[in-house]
């Protein structure tokens, strides 16, 4: 079924790979590779359902403290992702970005994601961003300094954070209700969907379901209740 609603910015936190696996009886780093299939699967139905920029949490620079071998694998599995799924992203006009620090990233990932983003730059039916290696807080601080303390509107200081635009929907996977640091700028009025499903078990059905549940939101941006047509309206552009 297609979404009554169009160009939305969706950022999810794919959250509940290890925990998914360990109720399994599986290692952690089976989870992330389920994950990884789902992550495919998100962004095969996005289109159809009204979005237009999926933002989607790979990688937190927190997650960094994890067991090296953990961090080894989820390095390794982002970089096959990337490679595999670029050749895919381009038929399906999929633009692949990164955002996130990259100085700490194993070459042979950050190969993979020039390869990525240069092969897909000119799709423009879906922008697919992956966050790896990402702060929010770092990255506003960042955005803070290349401002270097001018007056600035809004609107530069969002070019100046990665030429993003505010997210409309946020969904977290794993039963936490936390945004673990992911885009606390941009997400200044997004509505917040939390499920417990965990994140290998989510799939299309789900990612309608929340986009649909958000449809009959009222955004008010601060404002007053408007006319019942007026709420989607907020939702149309
Ligand atoms: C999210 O799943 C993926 C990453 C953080 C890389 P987790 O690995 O955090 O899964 P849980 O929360 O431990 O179940
Ligand atoms: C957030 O999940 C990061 C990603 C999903 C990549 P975490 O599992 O790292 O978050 P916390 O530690 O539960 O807050
Ligand atoms: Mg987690």
């Amino acid at each position: 079924m297609q979404s009554n609603l169009r160009n939305l910015h969706v950022a999810i936190i794919m959250d509940g790979n290890g925990r998914w696996a360990t109720g399994r009886g599986l290692p952690r780093i089976a989870g992330h590779t389920a994950g990884a299939e789902t992550l495919r699967r998100i962004v095969e139905a996005a289109p159809d359902n009204g979005i237009g920029v999926l933002t989607v949490y790979a990688f937190s620079s927190d997650n960094w403290k994890r067991p090296q071998v953990e961090v080894d694998a989820l390095m390794e599995l982002l970089a096959c992702y990337l490679d595999g799924e670029a050749a895919r992203c381009l038929a399906n006009g999929v633009r692949m970005s990164i955002i996130g620090r990259r100085d700490r990233l194993p070459d042979s990932l950050c190969e993979s994601i020039d390869d990525a983003e240069r092969k897909t730059r000119h799709c423009n039916l879906l922008q697919l961003r992956l966050a790896i290696d990402y702060s929010a807080r770092d990255a506003i601080l960042h955005a803070s300094e290349l401002a270097a303390g001018a007056q600035i509107t809004r609107e530069r200081f969002e070019v100046l954070l990665g030429e993003t635009r505010p997210v409309d929907i946020l969904i977290r996977t794993g039963g936490e209700q936390r945004l673990s640091d992911f885009l606390l700028w941009e997400c200044a009025y997004a509505e917040l969907v939390f499920t417990n499903r965990m994140w290998p078990d989510f799939g299309p059905f789900d990612l309608q379901r929340a986009i649909q549940q958000c449809a009959h939101r009222e955004r008010r941006f601060g404002g007053i209740p408007q006319a019942p047509a007026a709420v989607q309206d907020h939702w149309l552009r």
